[in-house]
């Protein structure tokens, strides 16, 4: 009889179908299987014992810590009055009403509307409907082409995927698909030309921009998404007066611009 770490490390082999992983090697069990057991605060541990500090939190998600008591009641109790209900044509909840306006009351300047999701890749593909649709009403069915960064990371799914500036979530998967462009990666310190300053960087990065603008035509480019620092890509702050310069080129030509915090939002920095 196998003990309980092995037949779970069994069953992960034979079952547990894991992204980022390669299904071979990992199937034959020649890459570890490692059960996360419990976690508090910052720490977590695996069912053998083996503690960790987890600097990811998660997958960026958990950022207010593990085993937080007032939370874990809060979802309990909410599971046991209604579990579930959806937000369509009208309907809402207590608790998806107040929220709303709980997050609202937080942001910057200018938001008033909440669109709840399940995950960063699908907010993204809200966003891109979301900027096709606008220009639709607006009369502007030529102007969809998106525009996002190599190293950038906005999600896994098709189009989402191919926000993505990222190879190794493109190769295989026939990504990039139309009408996503990528430009210049923010990332000072892989800059070709060693003599830019960073505000130089900055500079040619907007350039770099306004160049395909052109060369694609301003009337068909619709959007441009960038993380405010690059997570996925590398964790790499922009250079100095980077975000200025490259919405300067946006405001020029009508493009809007998407920012991705799906790492660096709310308090999570
Ligand atoms: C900036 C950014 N956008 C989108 C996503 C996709 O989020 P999800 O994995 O929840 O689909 C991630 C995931 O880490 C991300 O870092």
């Amino acid at each position: 009889m196998l003990d309980q770490s092995n037949e779970l490390a069994a069953w992960d082999r034979d079952h547990f179908f894991h992204p980022s992983t390669h299904m071979g090697t990992h199937a034959r069990g020649e890459s570890p299987t490692r059960v996360i057991a419990g976690g508090e605060g910052v720490t977590i541990w695996d069912n053998n014992g083996r503690k960790s500090i987890d600097a990811f939190a998660g997958l960026y998600c958990v950022n207010v810590g593990y085993g937080r008591q007032k939370i874990s009641d809060a979802i309990a109790a909410q599971a046991k009055n209604l579990a579930y209900y959806h937000a369509y044509v009208g309907h809402g909840t207590e608790a998806s009403i107040t929220l709303s306006k709980m997050i609202i009351d937080r942001a910057p300047q200018g938001m008033s509307r909440v669109y709840f999701g399940l995950s960063g890749s699908d907010a993204n593909e809200t966003n891109i409907k979301l900027i096709w649709y606008y220009n639709n009403v607006l009369g502007r069915p030529e102007k969809k082409k998106i525009i996002s960064r190599w190293r950038g990371y906005h999600g896994s799914g098709v189009m989402t995927g191919s926000l993505t500036g990222l190879d190794l979530f493109h190769n295989a998967f026939d990504l990039p698909r139309a009408p996503i462009l990528h430009t210049e990666a923010p990332y000072y310190f892989r800059r070709a030309d060693r003599s830019m300053s960073e505000e130089q960087f900055s500079q040619h990065c907007a350039d770099k921009l306004e160049e395909m603008i052109l060369a694609e035509g301003p009337d068909t480019v619709a959007a441009f998404i960038g993380e405010p620092i690059l997570g996925t890509g590398g964790i790499v702050p922009p250079p100095a007066l980077y975000w200025e310069k490259i919405q300067a080129v946006l405001n020029k030509y009508d493009v809007l611009l998407v920012a991705d915090e799906v790492v660096t939002g709310f308090g999570r920095l």
